[in-house]
């Protein structure tokens, strides 16, 4: 007696079952649980599809309203769900003790895509004491000029508390965004003040993004922006950004038919790739001629190791208006302020600071009024000035240590004249997971390259941010990764060749 849909498992399932069910009335009591219990002890894992009710009606030899009651019950206890047209599911194994329902069979589909931790492993490592993490990207901290902050903050308390304590407008407060303005670029009224970078990445794939709806990333890319770009159900598609091909581009963009494209084209987390003016211009071109909005992540400009770097594309594009642009102080002062900005034409600040006010009516007031008195008395410059000089010293302290310590083509990167990371490829055969792995043994944590592609790339490649610890630190580091690159390639039998 197949189910329709069925399949060995099933049936099997189906099987224990009939044998093991008391026909003591009510018996769709009996079947609930037998099947919580079956749930519980991991016999039905969630994925799994129960066979239809009638199928099951028919094996047990009771009626069909005894499965249905049975499957509805299930479902109020969270651990089954129906999905029209697809069946009905295991959602959640019972929780534990006298609990009448699962949680997790509770929450949405939706909330339920959101199962990456990438991110909250990261920012938990890099506030950790015990750990070296060169894992998250954070500036130099110890150069905040927390005295200079102390000071605004008092200034402005003194002056007008009562503009930090009540509501503020959900754009951002006027006189924060006139600075952002003027000493970033762009116009007031076009500027939405947001709760740091990713806040605005995730407010832009809920604005623009459609489940289905194809979207070009940097291949490698930002992992904050894939995720949340992936979690609002777009199929990703990669652009080998450090190519920087605009046939291939093209070609994506007439296959594919974007919805947008992400780029972080400036000291680019995490190759440190800038994208050059010729190849930003062709690039506009390509967005307006093709009808892409092109979103900017604009994060990592002003950190700037060499040369100065090239126009923003949202001021290059003038003429169409196709960009916008992503910012935030997380790089330039401190990730904990929580604090950015995107610009953009009206009608997407509109839309975006109507989906803002559902999670976060406005930013913190606070923030905004001293980081504008920081802009306005030179020391957000200076201070941008003093990071960049130990992001240089951090730099080339990571950079000698390494070539020190980790033999030779073991792990090979480019020198980055900007940003935060070194982007590091292993010798073949050399697995990221394993190295991280044997680093975390030694309380260092660094990332690995999957999470940063939208296919399956990145497994010999390791992101190493320097410029989180002090020079002093260095050495320490790359004595680690040294030996976990050492024991990763011994553990690997397909390594060709074995390390110290
Ligand atoms: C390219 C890029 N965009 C956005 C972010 C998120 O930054 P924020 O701390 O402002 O949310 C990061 C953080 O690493 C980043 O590298």
């Amino acid at each position: 007696m197949m189910p329709k849909n069925g399949n060995q498992q099933t049936v099997q399932w189906m099987n224990g079952l009939s044998a093991a069910l008391p026909r003591t009335r009510p018996i769709y009591r009996q079947l609930v649980a037998l099947v919580e219990g079956g749930i519980a002890r991991g016999e039905v894992p969630p994925g799994f599809r129960l066979p239809p009710e009638r199928d099951l009606a028919r094996r047990l030899r009771v009626s069909r309203a005894t499965v249905v009651s049975a499957y509805r019950e299930l479902e109020a206890r969270g651990l089954l769900r129906g999905y029209v047209g697809r069946g009905t599911f295991v959602s959640a194994k019972p929780d534990a003790g006298s609990a009448p329902f699962a949680w997790r069979g509770k929450m949405s589909a939706a909330a339920l895509n959101s199962n990456d931790t990438t991110v909250r492993d990261l920012v938990s490592a890099a506030a950790d004491p015990a750990l070296v993490s060169l894992a998250a990207g954070v500036p130099a901290l110890d150069c905040f000029p927390t005295a200079a902050f102390q000071h605004a903050m008092n200034d402005v308390l003194g002056k007008d508390a009562a503009v930090a304590w009540r509501h503020g407008p959900t754009e951002g407060l006027r006189a924060f965004r006139a600075a952002l303005a003027e000493r970033f670029g762009g116009d007031p009224e076009h500027i939405l003040v947001i709760a740091g970078a990713q806040q605005g990445l995730d407010l832009l794939a809920r604005c623009l993004i459609d489940p289905g709806d194809a979207v070009i990333v940097d291949r490698p890319g930002y992992l904050g922006a894939i995720q949340s770009f992936r979690t609002a159900g777009a199929r990703l598609v990669g652009w080998d950004i450090a190519g920087a091909d605009l046939d291939e581009l093209e070609e994506l963009m007439l296959r594919y038919r974007p919805k947008l494209l992400y780029t972080n084209p400036t000291h680019h987390n995490p190759t440190g790739y800038t994208m050059p003016i010729r190849a930003r211009r062709e690039l506009l071109e390509l967005a307006a001629r093709y009808r892409v909005p092109i979103v900017e992540d604009d994060t990592y400009r002003e950190l700037a190791l060499g040369a100065p770097s090239p126009p923003p594309l949202f001021k290059l594009d003038d003429a169409h208006r196709v960009v916008i642009r992503v910012n935030s102080f997380s790089k330039m002062l401190a990730p904990g302020l929580r604090l950015g900005w995107i610009s953009a034409v009206r009608p997407i600040v509109e839309q975006l600071s109507l989906i803002k006010q559902q999670v976060d009516p406005h930013t913190q007031n606070l923030s905004q009024l001293v980081v504008c008195e920081l802009i306005a008395r030179g020391v957000f410059d200076r201070h941008v000035a003093t990071i960049k000089t130990e992001h240089r010293r951090r730099r080339d302290a990571m950079v000698g240590a390494l070539r020190q310590h980790v033999p030779a083509g073991a792990l090979r990167f480019d020198v980055p004249d900007g940003g935060m990371y070194l982007w590091c490829q292993l010798q073949p055969g050399v697995r990221a997971r394993a190295v991280q792995d044997h680093a975390r043994r030694e309380s260092v944590m660094v990332v690995t390259g999957e999470p940063f592609y939208v296919d399956q790339g990145g497994a010999d490649r390791l992101r190493i941010c320097y410029t989180s610890q002090p020079p002093e630190r260095a050495d320490r580091a790359a004595r680690t990764l040294a030996r976990a690159v050492a024991a990763a390639a011994r553990e690997d039998p397909a390594a060709p060749t074995r390390l110290v």
